[in-house]
């Protein structure tokens, strides 16, 4: 009865578990091609605040930035999975020089995003 128990048990941890992971929001935009470059990395980890949504914009090349290549595809990996932060496109992106985007934690959590933009 005990095991039964404990099996069902770990059953059910195996499959939130999967469930979890499946929330991670990692975010994709547009296509790789074989010839693309990164042309850009970044991480963005910003901690929790009580009661708050933390929001960061990346831009890429930034103000004062200059990029010859034209964006392909852009990615936004979410590293704390289920904690329900996510990731907008808020301006160019695959087809342009350059990008923003907009990326948001959900309540009382922090972010740990990578971005990465890549092109030819
Ligand atoms: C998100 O991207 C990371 C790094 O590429 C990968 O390890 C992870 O499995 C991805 N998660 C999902 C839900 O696609
Ligand atoms: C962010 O995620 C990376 C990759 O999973 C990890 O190595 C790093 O420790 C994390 N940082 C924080 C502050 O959680
Ligand atoms: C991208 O570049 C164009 C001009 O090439 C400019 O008009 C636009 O504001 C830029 N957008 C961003 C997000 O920097």
């Amino acid at each position: 009865m005990k095991a039964r128990t404990t099996i069902a048990l770990i059953a059910f941890g195996v499959l939130a578990a999967l469930v979890a992971t499946s929330i991670a929001t990692n975010s994709t935009w547009g296509q790789r091609g074989r010839y693309d470059r990164l042309l850009y990395r970044t991480q963005v980890v910003k901690k929790s605040e009580l009661w708050r949504v933390i929001s960061v914009d990346v831009e890429f090349p930034g103000k004062n930035g200059y990029n010859p290549y034209y964006i392909t595809q852009v990615v936004a990996i979410d590293h704390k999975r289920k904690d329900g932060g996510y990731a907008q496109l808020r301006k160019g992106g695959p087809n342009y020089r350059n990008v923003t985007l907009h990326i948001k934690s959900d309540r009382n959590h922090g972010l740990n995003y990578t971005v990465e933009v890549f092109g030819n």
